[in-house]
């Protein structure tokens, strides 16, 4: 029997469930934000302290200008209005990600909603964004040398500087829309996740699709390459 610490969650699938019903792509992504709400509220239930969802990768600026721009006013909007009820319920926002490379009208919004929260002692929210594992392991890997200087590089020195140090690794990595791959998501950390798939589109997934997987989660074994 265990629960789960830390679930980290790649939210796909936005563009098909719109496609499905005929709509555009974006409406998609707008309901993409009900079922983050919904899944907040839900990993808080449960006694999840830390719940990371990707947001936008990396590689998502391969997208037309149109749906990128669309995303970072989206999550925007989406943190100034949910600001204030995250706090009251003693949520901690954090993010992952190169964010100096985002839009300054999101990393002004990101600053706010980091600063109202860094003191609340219950969910970690953790959004990733414009965050590629291969980058963070890079972004940290230069930082210990510059630390280090001539020293032998070992994990520690990386942990140290990964985008949010002190945090356990996820138990548990899922993926939703059917697709199963990482797609450049937690590549340091998720070494010994555990992996969920669900052919669900992300904006069809809620609370019982999440309590599935704690149920799921304590029937695992988990060795770590011990007996
Ligand atoms: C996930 O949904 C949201 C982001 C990657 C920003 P998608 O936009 O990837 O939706 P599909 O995979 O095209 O259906
Ligand atoms: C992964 O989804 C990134 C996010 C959910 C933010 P993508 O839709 O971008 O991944 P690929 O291109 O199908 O691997
Ligand atoms: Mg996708």
């Amino acid at each position: 029997m265990q629960n789960i610490k830390h679930i980290a969650i790649i939210m796909d699938g936005n563009g098909r469930w719109a496609k499905k019903k005929g709509l555009p792509r974006i409406e998609g992504h707008k309901k993409g934000v009900d079922a983050i709400k919904k899944v907040v509220r839900a990993a808080d239930d449960f006694g999840i302290k830390y719940l990371t969802l990707y947001s936008f990768s990396t590689e998502n600026w391969k997208r037309p200008k149109k749906e990128v721009e669309f995303l970072f006013r989206l999550m925007e909007s989406s943190l100034k209005k949910e600001a204030q009820d995250l706090h009251k319920n003693n949520v901690r926002v954090l993010f992952a990600g190169r964010i100096n490379e985002i839009p300054l009208f999101l990393q002004k919004t990101i600053e706010e909603i980091k600063k109202l929260t860094c003191k609340n002692t219950g969910l970690n929210l953790i959004f990733a964004i414009n965050y590629g594992g291969r980058q963070e392991i890079i972004d940290a890997l230069n930082k210990a040398m510059e630390k280090y200087k001539n020293k032998k590089i070992d994990i520690n020195m990386i942990n140290k500087f990964l985008y949010i140090p002190d945090i356990p690794e996820p138990d548990i990595v899922v993926r939703t829309s059917g697709e199963q791959r990482m797609s450049n998501f937690l590549t340091w950390q998720a070494i010994y996740s555990e992996l969920y798939f669900t052919d669900k589109f992300w904006p069809d997934f809620g609370r019982s699709d999440l309590k599935k997987i704690c149920d799921e989660y304590k029937r695992r074994k988990r060795r770590f390459g011990g007996l």
